[in-house]
């Protein structure tokens, strides 16, 4: 039987190309089928919808955009879940939400299958390198199967515990990139406004303990004032929607979060939603502030 991944965006594509670089037998399928021309060249199988490819696969990864795309593709017309043989195993690596992913894994048990959570931090360029983390929430024994898989993928996979778990690791690695970048965004502007050379509050900022590392790798970006898409806006402003909504669902006040999602969701609202998240640097700098 075949390796399944379903969902060949800016991840999804890089991820099931290094499977299949490390000789796994894949089979692929995605809403967009040019998407998988490349691998189809290098050797994966196609199949037309996710309940085709489920009917010749024991293991199925998806890398999808939200929670409602996973809800459709898994359970939907066309859905893989009921398809798939039994105690067969999902691993769900998209972004979505602990309760969601709760979710999910119960219908997968109702369904007779095993479904892990394993998103992943890291973005476009860690993707094409296998150097993403994978944060891990299911069965031990499912975990310690998949290690070796993951490792194709990424340069680490952490084990988290129970299913959720892995997602709810995300949710926090995602607030705290999102606040970071909207901060060193503010921060950049105060000092515009106070008159000082942005290239000096770069040279203080950037590489200091004061910012964090990917803030750095964004400084051309923001020097170019070009934001070449590595992680969509628009995926930012979902996450932290996502992690407000968990923090919602725990009795957990997040009021700077809510502020910062806002700002993504402002500026995706001017149109920067398919740009890189650092564009939210372009927002505050030249939509909110215009006048500096
Ligand atoms: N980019 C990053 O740096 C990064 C890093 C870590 C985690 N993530 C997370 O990883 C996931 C994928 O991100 P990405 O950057 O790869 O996004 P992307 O390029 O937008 O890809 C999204 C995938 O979802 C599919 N999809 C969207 N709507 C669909 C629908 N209605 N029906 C069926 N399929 C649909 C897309 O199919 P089409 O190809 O047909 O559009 C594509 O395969 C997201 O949850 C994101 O938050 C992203």
């Amino acid at each position: 039987m075949k390796t399944g991944f379903i969902g060949l965006g800016i991840m999804g594509s890089r991820m099931a190309k290094n499977l299949l670089q490390n000789g796994v037998d894949l089979a692929i399928t995605n809403r967009t089928k040019e998407k998988g021309d490349e691998l189809l060249a290098e050797g994966a199988a196609w199949f037309d919808t996710p309940a085709e490819l489920a009917q010749n696969t024991t293991l199925v990864f998806t890398m999808l955009s939200t929670p409602e795309v996973v809800r459709e593709v898994a359970f939907g017309e066309n859905g893989f879940v009921d398809k798939m043989p039994k105690n067969a195993l999902w691993v769900d690596c998209s972004t979505v939400n602990p309760s969601f992913t709760r979710e999910m894994a119960k219908k997968s048990e109702k369904a007779g299958i095993r479904f892990m959570d394993a998103p992943v931090s890291g973005s476009l360029i860690p993707a094409e390198n296998g150097e993403l983390v994978f944060l891990v929430g299911g069965e031990k024994k499912d975990f310690e199967q998949l290690e070796e898989m993951f490792l194709f993928m990424g340069k680490n996979a952490h084990y988290m515990g129970e299913n959720a778990n892995g997602t709810s690791a995300k949710m926090v690695v995602n607030a705290m990139l999102g606040q970071a970048l909207v901060a060193f965004s503010e921060c950049i502007t105060l000092g515009k406004s106070l008159g000082l050379d942005r290239d000096k509050l770069f040279k203080i900022l950037i590489g200091g303990p004061l910012t964090a590392p990917f803030v750095g790798l964004k400084k051309e970006n923001f020097i170019n004032n070009e934001y070449p898409t590595e992680f969509p806006l628009k995926w930012m402003h979902k996450d932290l929607f996502l992690a407000s909504v968990s923090a919602f669902e725990n009795n957990c006040a997040l009021p700077s979060l809510n502020a910062g999602k806002e700002l993504y969701g402002a500026a995706k609202a001017s149109g920067l939603g398919d740009k890189d998240m650092s564009a939210v640097y372009q927002y505050i700098m030249e939509k909110l502030n215009y006048k500096i």
